[in-house]
C-alpha cells in the first residue's frame, strides 16, 4: 500500500538548501561564507544557554523536548523507579462501543477489579447507561474524530477514535504510571501474569509490547512488526507521552490504514520503536475450538484472550462467560502455571499424558515425543478458510486420522488450594465423544473416568529461565490417573 504523505513533520530540506545556496554550484561566495559563521555561532550560543538552563541532562535521547520533560518529572523520585512494577503502576485503556456495550461488559467485570486496585477507562462513542453495582472501569467518551479524514473502503472510521485511546488517556494527566495497556471490550486479561511479563522490561525506555495475529496471511496483509489491538498491548510511559506529541499529526498521514492498530504501529515506526513480541498476548484471529493453542501453549505466561464471541467456549457446556469464570479457578490459586503444559508417559501402559494446568489434559496411545505435542493441533481454522497448515503465524500439528492415535481429553472440573502447603489439587473430568473403534492390542485410555494433578504453587515461575515443568504419573488406577506436576529435578527430562 502506497500512502500520499511527506515523509518529514516540519523540516523541509529542499527548502533549506535553497535558502543556504550550498548546493548551488561552484565556489561559495564570500557573503556566504559571513552567513555560515553567523549561523555556527548562533548555534553555539543557542546550544550553551540551553545546556546552562536544562536542569538534566539527556535521558533516552528523546526526540521531542517536551516527552523528555514529562518524562524527567516522572522520574525525579529515584526510588519509587526502584520499586517492583505491580498492577498499580499500569493504566487500562479498554475500546468499547456504545451499541455492544450491554454485552461486552461481561467479559469486562469477568477480570476487572475495583478501582483501589486497577485503574482505567472504557472509551466509548457516546454515553450508556450505567448500574451501580458493575464493577467496572470508568467510562469516558472519546473525543470528537470528525477532523481526521478516514478512506479506507473496508473498515470503520471508529478506528480513529480507537487508536487515539493511547493519546487521550496520555493528556488526563496520569500519576506514576507506567505503562498504557490497550485492550478490546471482548479481551480478557490475566492481569497477574500481565504484571509478570511487563516488569522484565524498563519502563523507563521506549516499549511497544503485544503479539501477532494467528494468521500468516493477516500478519502480511498488516504487519509481522503490528501489535495486534485486541490481544492487548502495552506501551511504556515515556512512550505514550512521545505518542501523545505527535499522534495526531501522525494518524492524519494515514487515512487509507484499516485500524486502530496499524494506525498505532504506523506511528510507531515514524517513531522507530519495533514490537517487542510477548506470545502470552492472544488475538485469536481463529474459527472454532481454541483448544490447540491452550492445550500446547508455549512456555510463557497466559496473558490474553481476545475474539471471545468468535470462538467456541473453551470448556464443553458451559457459555462463554461461564466458561471463562471456569478458567478464573485455578488463575487465583497459580496463575502463573495457568495452562502451561507438562509431558509425562505411563510406561506400563504405554500412553502419552500432556498436562495444560488448571486447564485439560491430553491421554494419547503410545508414545509421542515431546517435540510432536508441544505443537499445538489444528482443533481450530483460519480465519481465511481456505487455507491449511500455511495460513499460520507458528507451527500447527493435524489431528491424527487413525481412531487409534485420537487424543482422550480431561477437561478440568474442580481446583482446590491447601493453604498449608500451599499445594493445589485438579481434577480433570472425561469429556466422552464418540470415537471409532481401535484395533491396537493395548489399554484403552478410554477407561478413564478422571484425572488428578498435584502441584506446588509457584508464584516466582516467570523470576526464572523459561523451562517447562515436568509431570510424573503417582498412581495409575483403572479409572483413574494421580499425577504431579513440579519443577524438573536434576536431569529429569520428558522421555520414556
Ligand atoms: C464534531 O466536530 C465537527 C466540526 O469539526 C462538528 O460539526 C460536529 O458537530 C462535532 N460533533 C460532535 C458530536 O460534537
Ligand atoms: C454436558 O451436558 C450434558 C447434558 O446436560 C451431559 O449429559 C454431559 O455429561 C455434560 N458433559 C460434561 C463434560 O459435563
Ligand atoms: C504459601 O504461599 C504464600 C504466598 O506465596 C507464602 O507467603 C507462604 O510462605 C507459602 N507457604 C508455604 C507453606 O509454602
Amino acid at each position: 500500500m502506497k500512502f500520499p504523505h511527506k515523509i518529514t513533520e516540519n523540516v523541509d530540506w529542499n527548502s533549506i538548501r535553497t535558502h543556504t545556496g550550498a548546493v548551488a554550484g561552484g565556489r561559495p561566495s564570500p557573503k556566504f561564507l559571513l552567513f555560515l559563521v553567523i549561523l555556527a555561532s548562533s548555534i553555539y550560543v543557542l546550544f550553551t544557554i540551553t545546556f546552562l538552563f536544562s536542569s538534566h541532562p539527556c535521558h533516552d535521547n528523546h526526540p521531542l523536548p517536551t516527552a523528555a520533560d514529562r518524562h524527567h518529572e516522572y522520574h525525579s523520585n529515584a526510588t519509587d523507579h526502584q520499586e517492583k512494577t505491580e498492577l498499580k503502576h499500569i493504566m487500562f485503556g479498554i475500546a468499547a462501543s456504545a451499541s455492544l456495550w450491554e454485552k461486552r461488559k461481561e467479559y469486562l467485570k469477568l477480570w476487572w477489579r475495583p478501582e483501589k486496585e486497577m485503574r482505567g477507562y472504557v472509551w466509548l462513542d457516546r454515553a450508556v447507561k450505567t448500574f451501580p453495582n458493575d464493577i467496572l472501569p470508568r467510562i469516558l467518551i472519546s473525543g470528537n474524530t470528525s477532523g481526521f479524514r478516514y478512506t479506507n473502503k473496508k473498515g470503520h472510521r471508529s478506528a480513529i477514535r480507537i487508536s487515539r485511546i493511547v493519546s487521550e488517556t496520555v493528556r488526563l494527566g496520569v500519576n506514576g504510571v507506567r505503562w498504557f495497556v490497550m485492550g478490546d471490550d471482548d479481551t480478557v486479561f490475566i492481569t497477574d501474569n500481565l504484571v509478570r511479563v511487563l516488569s522484565k522490561y524498563d519502563h523507563g525506555g521506549f516499549y511497544y509490547i503485544g503479539s501477532s495475529s494467528e494468521s500468516h496471511v493477516q500478519n502480511i496483509a498488516f504487519s509481522y512488526l503490528m501489535a495486534y489491538g485486541g490481544g492487548g498491548f502495552a506501551i511504556s510511559y515515556p512512550l505514550a507521552v512521545a505518542i501523545e506529541e505527535m499522534q495526531d499529526r501522525c494518524i492524519k498521514r494515514y487515512p487509507s490504514l484499516y485500524g486502530s492498530d496499524d494506525r498505532m504501529q504506523a506511528c510507531m515506526a515514524e517513531l522507530g520503536v519495533p514490537l517487542t513480541k510477548e506470545l502470552g498476548f492472544h488475538q485469536c484471529d481463529i474459527y472454532g475450538d481454541l483448544f490447540g493453542i491452550l492445550a500446547a501453549h508455549p512456555v510463557t505466561p497466559l496473558v490474553t484472550l481476545h475474539h471471545l464471541d468468535l470462538i467456541q467456549p473453551i470448556f464443553p457446556n458451559m457459555t462463554r462467560v461461564q466458561s471463562l469464570k471456569h478458567l478464573m479457578l485455578p488463575m487465583k490459586f497459580d496463575s502463573a502455571g495457568l495452562v502451561q503444559q507438562s509431558i509425562c508417559y505411563e510406561v506400563e501402559k504405554k500412553w502419552t499424558i500432556t498436562v495444560s494446568w488448571g486447564f485439560a489434559v491430553q491421554v494419547f496411545r503410545g508414545y509421542l515425543t515431546p517435540k510432536e505435542v508441544e505443537i499445538p493441533p489444528r482443533t481450530f481454522s483460519n480465519w481465511y478458510k481456505n487455507t491449511d497448515y500455511k495460513g499460520y503465524a507458528f507451527n500447527t500439528r493435524p489431528i491424527a486420522r487413525n481412531p487409534c492415535q485420537k487424543a482422550f481429553i480431561f477437561y478440568l472440573s474442580k481446583a482446590k488450594l491447601d493453604l498449608s502447603t500451599n499445594v493445589t489439587e485438579t481434577q480433570y473430568m472425561h469429556h466422552r465423544v464418540t470415537q471409532l473403534e481401535c484395533k491396537w492390542k493395548m489399554p484403552d485410555p478410554g477407561s478413564l473416568e478422571k484425572i488428578v494433578v498435584y502441584k506446588k504453587t509457584d508464584p516466582h515461575l516467570w523470576d526464572r529461565s523459561p523451562r517447562r515443568n515436568c509431570c510424573r504419573v503417582k498412581a495409575s488406577k483403572k479409572k483413574s490417573l494421580i499425577l504431579e506436576v513440579s519443577v524438573c529435578k536434576e536431569m529429569e527430562i520428558s522421555a520414556i
